[in-house]
């Protein structure tokens, strides 16, 4: 199975998915399924899902309406994105802090998802920010550059390559994203988390309150979707949000995620354990050996690079 560092992943993302994809794919039904991934952001079970040939087509959607313009682009124009990319990449040497700066001003005036590429590649950690006019007001990272042209060129082709002839990308809620999905698709949710910050998340261009949450899970579980959700876990002891509540009858399983990004950026080190979920209906789909499955396996010793 190809997963993680072996596949393409053109978007730099905090809270990217790419760790957890090992433990994630083999809790798909067998047979290529058509996969929606409503919380897109790096999607990066998608990739993982397309690398493998587990899925037929893929439906990509995200609040973030510039983020999903880039993956529009990766999917359809990738040669003018690495372009465009590389025009910004060299255009700010000798001037990396003013650059970025002035590429930032100009991305909250324009939208451009280009930029947004740029952005991400640059700032601190790939993590968005928000500021509570909805514009992106993430600092640079000083220390780097950003990836290499050539570097980026060959992950927005080989996601491109998996993803363009059977791709739809869509922007909005996720609710209106799996509004056209049926019992035999399969829906991968990574929604922001609840825990971690207590204030206002500026991590997002929407927060999603638990509730609402819940409600829309119901909802699925009664049109008899197949699901997995990641939502949350701990690092050490430390617990972070709501567990997800028994009446949906969903099975609750942990994996190991490695060393927290957010646990890094506050300063920890510990391990976190992430918790996923299976719905009633896919649980249905599949054999438990498969939740078993969702192990650390052994890596191809092939790269896509
Ligand atoms: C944890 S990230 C997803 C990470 C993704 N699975 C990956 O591998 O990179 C959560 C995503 O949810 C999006 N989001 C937040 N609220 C949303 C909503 N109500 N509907 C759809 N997307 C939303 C954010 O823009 C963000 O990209």
């Amino acid at each position: 199975m190809k997963t993680g560092r072996l596949l393409p992943h053109p978007i730099p993302y905090q809270g990217s998915k790419r760790g957890l994809t090992q433990r994630i794919l083999p809790l798909f039904p067998r047979g290529k399924v058509r996969l929606f991934e409503p919380f897109a952001g790096s999607a990066a079970v998608s990739i993982a899902a397309c690398a493998n040939d587990m899925v037929s087509r893929v439906v990509l959607s995200d609040a973030n309406e510039p983020l999903m313009e880039l993956w529009k682009r990766i999917t359809c124009n990738p040669y003018e994105l690495i372009s465009a990319y590389k025009h910004l990449w060299d255009a700010q040497l000798g001037k990396e802090r003013l650059y970025y700066n002035q590429i930032r001003d100009e991305f909250n005036q324009n939208h451009n998802p280009d930029f947004l590429l740029y952005l991400l590649a640059r700032c601190v950690k790939a993590s968005v920010r928000y500021n509570s006019r909805g514009e992106f007001n993430q600092s640079p990272d000083n220390r780097r550059k950003g990836a290499k042209p050539e570097t980026i060129a060959k992950h927005i082709l080989g996601a491109s390559r998996l993803l363009k002839d059977i791709t739809n990308v869509r922007h909005g809620d996720f609710r209106e994203a799996i509004i056209d999905a049926n019992p035999e698709d399969i829906i991968y949710l990574a929604p922001p988390y609840q825990g971690v910050c207590n204030r206002r998340d500026n991590r997002y261009f929407e927060g999603l309150p638990f509730g609402e949450f819940v409600a829309a899970l119901r909802d699925m579980n009664r049109r008899r979707l197949s699901f997995i959700i990641s939502y949350d876990g701990r690092t050490g002891e430390k617990t972070y949000g709501n567990m997800l509540p028994d009446e949906l009858n969903l099975r609750h399983i942990e994996v190991e995620a490695g060393i927290s990004s957010q646990g890094t950026l506050l300063g920890r080190n510990a391990s976190t354990v992430e918790s996923l979920y299976i719905s009633p209906a896919l649980l249905k789909r599949i054999d438990s050996s498969r939740i078993d499955k969702s192990q650390p396996v052994r890596q191809a010793q092939l790269s896509f690079l």
